[in-house]
């Protein structure tokens, strides 16, 4: 585990990340995924470290290098990361960053074939288990969690509604309406128990940054 050397704000803090898509095969060959690029919860990991936290990012399938002072964890389901997050307990905080496959199949062994009958397979689908939800409902809950919601549409009432929904802290949430989806800005609001506060379009890398200076002023104020 690594030190920091002169301290940081978060220093001697552990924060949980998780970042990017899940890939839930539907057979050797095929998977379902949400649209994820990973950037944002990359920046947040990497903003995290550099004042001082102890990071474990767990990261679904993503084509990004690991940030500075960051530990990573690779997955590709979503029960695989739900299983590294609780792996990855005790932690002061946790965000959660990924966009997790809701659902997945059954997965065939084999490929499966297009057949000449004409009908294409059907896909039975399994709810995945709801690894933000499960945190802050756990016995280790860490003293912050973070949650984030992409929406396309009513984003204050959706993640109002979602933060009470599944017992998080904050919710980020997320204007996905645009271009956002792998861009390198961000238009987010963040929804506490003081209501929610809506920060100017940023670069990503500004976003995490002030996310974690956020944090760490929660985390200061919390005795652990
Ligand atoms: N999340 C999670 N595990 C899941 C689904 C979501 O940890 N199986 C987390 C995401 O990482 C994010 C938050 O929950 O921090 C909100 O994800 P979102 O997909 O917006 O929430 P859902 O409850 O799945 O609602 P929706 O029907 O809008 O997809
Ligand atoms: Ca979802």
């Amino acid at each position: 585990r690594r030190r920091m050397v002169g301290g940081g704000a978060l220093s001697g803090k552990h924060v949980i990340v998780t970042a990017g898509p899940t890939h839930e095969p539907i057979d050797p060959v095929r998977y379902i995924a949400n649209r994820s690029s990973g950037r944002q919860g990359f920046e947040i990991a990497g903003a995290l470290a550099a004042i001082g936290a102890e990071v474990t990012l767990v990261a679904g399938p993503v084509a990004l290098p690991t940030p500075a002072g960051v530990r990573r964890v690779d997955v590709e389901t979503a029960l695989e990361m739900a299983e590294a997050v609780e792996q990855a307990l005790p932690a002061d905080a946790a965000v959660m960053v990924a966009a997790v496959a809701d659902w997945r199949a059954e997965p065939s062994a084999t490929k499966i074939k297009k057949g000449g009958d004409g009908a294409p397979p059907p896909l039975r689908l399994v709810e995945n288990p709801d690894i933000l939800a499960g945190l802050a409902a756990a016995k280790k809950r860490p003293g912050l969690v973070v949650g984030f919601a992409a929406e396309t549409n009513d984003v204050l009432d959706h993640a109002t509604a979602k933060r009470a929904r599944k017992g998080c802290d904050w919710i980020v949430a997320n204007d996905v309406s645009g271009d956002v989806m792998g861009g390198s800005d961000n238009t987010v609001h963040l929804v506490t128990d003081a209501g929610v506060e809506s920060w100017e379009r940023l670069p990503k890398p500004m976003v995490a940054a002030r996310l974690a200076q956020r944090i760490a002023e929660a985390l200061g104020g919390l005795k652990t």
